[in-house]
């Protein structure tokens, strides 16, 4: 509503003004705001507009692991969390086991919002859905994680259906994809969301990161080396004969995960709604799962716009 809204622009005068920002209607907010050629949910502009005021920045060593929503953050949260804290915990008493990984790597945009008063996080690990045109200046090193945008949509519905207030009324999976094939889902376009982090992990490769959900399906182990290298602490011959990759993979996996007590029946307390239950983040983990949910011709409609924006190589390779 109205009221909501313009007490946020009071917060952030400067450089967001909410009333003049085209707006469409949201899927866990009442509405998505475009920004810089990307909508956003009211209260991550909220973030943004913290950002960009500077009351927060990351460290300078930190990693952000960045994602168009449904696209593997849980995951890559976790192996992200498990390789550059893996000297310092132990697998059996692992905060893994008992924590869910959003706990422990928390949201850039969100974080900022709601730490002004306290801008300093003791983490150097973060999490951000925003478009590279809207991050922070910063030096950080940034991993992306793209996902087939038939599974991220499915899998956007599911997740919408279980979060969307109560007072909002019901989404259709057709009205769904309808806004994600225009663009203007939460932090769409998703393909120019891709674009935006592709063509900067090819200009900064050493800076950026690029990697497929369906390739970490194939082959976690080969990507985790990849990710410890890309981070800059390779691991050793000596962890890998002691199978420490293998048991990182592990512990993150889909089945390990989903299955500990923390995230079947625990919860987690939101940035933008208050309590979160923990297992919504895990449904079924899978690739292509997408076709038992999506008409023929919304597959169609999907491939061709992934063709013509994207490319094959970009899907293929
Ligand atoms: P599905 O809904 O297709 O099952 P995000 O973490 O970006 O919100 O994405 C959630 C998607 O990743 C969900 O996809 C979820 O099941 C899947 N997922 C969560 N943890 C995973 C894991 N450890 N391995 C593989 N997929 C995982």
């Amino acid at each position: 509503n109205g009221a909501t809204e313009d007490k946020s622009y009071l917060e952030f005068p400067d450089i967001i003004t909410l009333s003049e920002l085209p707006k469409e209607r949201g899927w866990l907010s009442e509405h998505v705001h475009q920004y810089r050629g990307f909508w956003y949910p009211t209260g991550i502009l909220q973030g943004l507009g913290a950002l960009q005021q500077q009351w927060f920045k990351p460290k300078p060593d930190s990693v952000l692991l960045a994602s168009y929503p449904k696209s593997g953050t849980t995951w890559l949260k976790a192996l992200l969390f498990a390789i550059s804290n893996r000297t310092q915990f132990d697998f059996n008493t692992h905060p893994l086991l008992s924590s869910n990984p959003h706990e422990l790597v928390p949201q850039l945009e969100a974080y900022a919002f709601k730490h002004l008063t306290n801008p300093t996080p003791n983490t150097c690990l973060m999490h951000s859905h925003l478009a590279f045109n809207s991050l922070p200046e910063s030096n950080c090193k940034i991993v992306y994680i793209f996902r087939d945008p038939k599974d991220v949509l499915a899998s956007c519905w599911y997740f919408v259906q279980k979060l969307r207030p109560k007072d909002l009324p019901f989404i259709s999976l057709p009205e769904a994809f309808d806004q994600f094939t225009k663009g203007y889902s939460p932090f769409g376009p998703f393909w120019d969301h891709v674009m935006g982090y592709y063509k900067a992990s090819l200009e900064y490769p050493k800076r950026v990161l690029f990697l497929k959900y369906e390739d970490l399906k194939k082959d976690p182990i080969f990507n985790a080396k990849r990710l410890a290298e890309f981070l800059g602490h390779p691991f050793s011959l000596e962890e890998e004969s002691k199978g420490i990759v293998d048991r990182i993979t592990e512990l993150c996996s889909f089945e390990k995960l989903s299955n500990l007590e923390v995230n079947k029946d625990g919860t987690h307390t939101g940035f933008f709604i208050p309590t979160i239950a923990n297992n919504i983040f895990f449904r079924q983990g899978k690739v292509g799962d997408s076709k038992n949910h999506l008409s023929e011709e919304m597959i169609e409609v999907l491939d061709e716009i992934t063709k013509q924006k994207l490319g094959f190589d970009l899907m293929t390779t």
